[in-house]
């Protein structure tokens, strides 16, 4: 059965261009790699570039801000609502950038929610450790390895769920946050893609 994934963003969404494509769901089309369809894309902020890229692959999307909804724990419950509406079996929280609180897995239900982590978690991960932070951290500690990890989300926590994928990179001893994160992100997309994979549900004869 192919997967119905829902997407969650906050910015850019390379990520979400990397599980598109791997759907068959990108610009060049083509048989998907991954047995999954992003059925739907929720972004906490408006008129980001991934709202954009899923509005090119024909996949329905909506902002939630707080702005508009007066809360965050009420943004995110009718973030949840409108994934589920969608059909999704599984969650995908690409480059989102806010803690979800427990309002939003209560609307979840038994969909499971997965996050792209920069780094090799549980190192260099926790509140604050996001974007560029991440990378310099990772520098400024002198260690020769990092990559990226995708993990289940659970209510309040930050980077503690069970770890899913784990890619691996090295550092190299010229490397800048750009180059590093750049090497990183190319992990960050196989490793999304890898992840949603072994969600997909086995079909086994009757
Ligand atoms: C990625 O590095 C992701 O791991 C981090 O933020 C970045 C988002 O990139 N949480 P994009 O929006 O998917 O391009």
């Amino acid at each position: 059965m192919t997967l119905p994934v829902g997407v969650l963003v906050s910015g850019r969404g390379s990520n979400l261009q990397a599980i598109l494509d791997a759907c068959g769901q990108g610009p060049a089309g083509g048989p998907a790699r991954v047995d999954a369809r992003v059925v739907y894309v929720a972004s906490n902020r408006a008129g980001v570039e991934a709202l954009e890229r899923a509005a090119r692959a024909g996949v329905a999307h909506a902002a939630f801000t707080v702005q508009d909804r007066g809360s965050r724990a009420v943004a995110q419950a009718a973030m949840a609502d409108a994934i589920v509406r969608a059909g999704a079996r599984l969650v995908v929280h690409a480059g989102f950038d806010h803690i979800l609180g427990p309002e939003y897995f209560v609307r979840l239900g038994d969909i499971p929610a997965i996050n792209v982590h920069p780094a090799l978690l549980p190192l260099f991960g926790g509140r604050g450790m996001h974007g560029a932070r991440v990378h310099e951290a990772v520098l400024a500690s002198g260690a020769t390895e990092s990559g990226a990890t995708v993990h289940r989300v659970h209510p309040e926590t930050v980077d503690l769920g069970e770890v899913v994928v784990q890619r691996r990179v090295p550092v190299l001893p010229d490397d800048d946050v750009e180059t590093l994160a750049a090497r990183v992100l190319e992990q960050e997309h196989l490793a999304i893609v890898d992840a949603i994979r072994r969600f997909v549900p086995v079909e086994t004869p009757a």
